[in-house]
């Protein structure tokens, strides 16, 4: 396997050689802290109570039996709890009411949380939330998620859920080839190895909490607003995350947990269960896709829809933009991308792993798959004579469009040249062979950041910025960063994060957590070697200089930046046994400047590993009767385990952007993209049948069969 060499780190620079994570010696020795394990006297325990009706209202909650029981402090409920304001401005997702908490008697959906019990230890809070009595008035509830909802709209969020141009139907009627298929996926969850988990302390009227986030700055906003407090008077911290995916933001538990320490005026910490997890935290809705594309008989693109649909809560509009592929990938004649949710007696979802581009980019890609089929253009051939010179939506140039790169790098480690095109014509013993591709691209997008940074006497420096680490190596990443700015070895840089006493920064979301972050320690320590160049001693407490990034950010010229990516697969098919085993994944990106390509590596091997699991394992399945789960938590949810995932190798392309002062892209989300539309194109080439609905379980390789080559 040929990889880009891991440099060692040279005087020549700490950004672009390997480095192991910062704090991983704290990690592997269980030194490192997560948000359940500070100890703390006087502290005590909160456990949820959740809904088990999926529609309807609280009728009584009977307290008295429950108080009465060993250690229990007491019942938070809609009864008795504190009044949250709800009516504050958010950052992200507005009129989201997911999060706030006992405000009222009505059930939104299964697994709403109904009331806290606080006990002495978790043992008793459980113990008791387990007895608690909760009865209903139950009323008819509605989860199913069909294309004919006619209560579908769109909504507008960051970007138009609905973009269009030109005449799809002329253009579709005079196309040479069409393509019109319906796709789904289904209702996945994150599944990060670490629960959600919080501890709430007052003092003096201000809120201390230690949490497991995505963004300390992000979640204390969201607490002032609901608290109706000052930011200032709260302080978040979430030092060590075990993942977060998209659902590390306000939740239930950190609302509840900051209620019960109010009331009681002790600290308060509430753990979630992973089947609360699953009802709690948000998931990726299932998606009902149609993709309509037309051609001329060179394969240049006519007409292009792409058409979804999403579920959502009553208390939260989340749109899944799944159309947004379309947006960067292809342009054509009449393009339309629309996107629409229908609010349902269901959770709350919310941003997953690439959302919208995880889902979306299965359908386009496997229908930009099929239309290869119909013309007899090689799927590689076929996209790269749509490759747009701007972006299809926003006529903006491209600020890098590394793509055709990605696929030729790719299509040459792959060995995709001399590939049969015929499906169901390689055969070894009973598995049927097959290969596929798909494009990848997510958004380089960057936020608001500030970041201090202290020239200690001793010779190091210390970087303080509320960035967070959910697993991604952001920390080490910052560390190189900052190195290379001071043009020091990054055994000088110390860099502390995940403190909302550092200032506002970026949350870990939408892969723009290190540019943005790296953006501000670049801008402050270019501010630190001037102050020291003018002054070169440093003070006992050293010398300290802040950087925001706001008028910074403003000043980049309008272009489309994005990551781009080639995905390829192949896999094996038992048609008599419905078995689909992945035997290799190559993924080459072009995502800017790589910092620390061990970790980069990690991450993009990561978003391809779960790729292969959305294709072939993960779905949650909702019983029509009562609405829940079937099944919710990780006995029941099928994911991708090491058996299941062969040989998968990520690499990179060069993608400078000389505009950019920072350079960097993003990682965290672009492996996933286009994954699992490349195992399913595989799995169509093995077998010569179309699944357009994921999961590609075994009962559905069954039913489909294979064709008769
Ligand atoms: Mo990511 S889904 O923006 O944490």
């Amino acid at each position: 396997m040929t990889t880009t060499p891991l440099r060692p780190a040279t005087a020549a620079g700490a950004v672009g050689t390997a480095h192991p994570r910062v704090e991983g010696l704290e990690k592997v020795t269980g030194a490192a802290r997560y948000a359940a394990e500070f100890p703390l006297p006087g502290l005590a325990h909160g456990w949820l109570v959740v809904s088990r009706v999926a529609r309807g209202r609280i009728r009584s909650v009977e307290t008295g039996p429950v108080l009465a029981m060993p250690g229990v402090l007491a019942v938070l409920h809609h009864g008795n709890a504190p009044r949250l304001r709800t009516d504050y401005e958010r950052q992200f997702g507005a009129h989201d009411q997911t999060a706030a908490v006992f405000q009222h008697d009505r059930v939104p959906h299964a697994g709403w949380p109904v009331a806290l019990v606080v006990a002495e230890t978790p043992e008793q809070a459980r113990e008791a939330a387990e007895s608690l009595t909760v009865t209903y008035e139950e009323e008819p509830h509605d989860i199913a998620l069909t294309a004919d909802r006619p209560e579908a709209r769109t909504v507008d969020d960051y970007l138009p859920g609905v973009t269009e141009k030109g005449d799809l139907e002329a253009e579709l009627a005079a196309s040479a080839a069409v393509v019109d298929a319906e796709y789904t996926t289904p209702e996945e969850h994150h599944a990060m190895m670490e629960p959600h988990a919080a501890t709430a302390r007052w003092e003096d009227g201000r809120l201390d909490l230690l949490d497991s986030n995505q963004g300390t700055t992000w979640v204390q906003s969201e607490l002032a607003g609901l608290f109706a407090l000052d930011p200032a008077d709260i302080r978040v911290r979430s030092e060590h995350i075990g993942g977060g995916f998209g659902s590390k933001g306000l939740r239930a538990h950190q609302v509840a947990a900051a209620m019960a320490a109010r009331v009681l005026d002790r600290p308060v910490r509430v753990v979630l269960t992973r089947r609360q997890m699953f009802s709690l935290t948000g998931h990726r809705s299932p998606t009902v896709q149609r993709v309509r594309l037309g051609a001329d008989a060179g394969g240049r693109l006519r007409a292009l829809e792409h058409r979804t649909l999403n579920h959502t809560s009553t208390v939260h509009e989340f749109l899944e933009l799944a159309s947004i592929p379309g947006r960067v990938l292809y342009d054509a004649d009449a393009h339309r991308t629309a996107s629409e949710l229908v609010p349902l007696d269901v959770p709350s979802p919310t941003w997953m792993r690439a959302p919208g581009e995880a889902p979306g980019s299965f359908a386009l890609e496997s229908a930009l798959d099929e239309l290869a089929e119909k013309l007899g253009i090689d799927p590689i051939e076929l996209r790269l004579r749509n490759d747009p010179e701007r972006g299809p939506v926003s006529g903006l140039p491209f600020a890098g469009r590394n793509l055709a790169a990605c696929f030729r790098e790719g299509a040459r480690r792959f060995g995709w040249a001399g590939r049969d095109p015929r499906p169901g014509v390689r055969r070894e013993g009973r598995w049927l062979l097959g290969t596929g591709t798909a494009a990848a691209s997510f958004g380089a997008g960057a936020g608001p950041s500030t970041a201090s940074l202290t020239a200690e006497p001793d010779g190091t420096f210390t970087v303080r910025i509320a960035a967070a680490d959910i697993g991604t190596g952001a920390r080490t990443a910052l560390t190189l960063v900052a190195a290379d700015a001071l043009e020091v070895t990054p055994d000088r840089v110390r860099v502390r994060i995940g403190d909302s006493a550092f200032g506002p920064a970026m949350i870990a979301g939408g892969s723009t957590g290190t540019r943005s972050w790296s953006w501000a320690v670049m801008a402050a320590a270019r501010e630190l070697r001037e102050r020291l160049a003018a002054a070169p001693d440093i003070p006992a407490d050293g010398l300290t200089v802040r950087a925001d990034t706001t008028e910074a950010l403003g000043t980049l010229s309008q272009k489309e930046r994005h990551s781009f990516g080639a995905q390829f697969a192949e896999v094996a098919v038992d048609p008599a046994t419905g078995e689909v085993r992945v035997r290799r994944m190559l993924g080459i990106f072009a995502a800017g400047r790589i910092v620390n390509p061990l970790t980069a590596r990690s991450q993009l091997v990561g978003g391809m590993t779960w790729g292969l699991s959305m294709a072939l394992h993960e779905e949650a399945v909702r019983d029509p009767a009562f609405g829940g789960l079937y099944g919710g938590d990780l006995a029941g949810y099928h994911i991708a385990s090491h058996a299941d995932v062969p040989a998968i190798e990520a690499d990179w392309v060069d993608d400078p952007d000389p505009e950019d002062p920072v350079g960097i892209k993003g990682i965290g989300e672009i492996g996933i993209v286009g994954a699992a539309a490349a195992v399913a194109n595989a799995v169509w080439h093995a077998t010569g049948v179309r699944h357009r609905h994921l999961p590609i379980r075994p009962d559905r390789v069954i039913a489909a069969g294979a064709v008769d080559a």
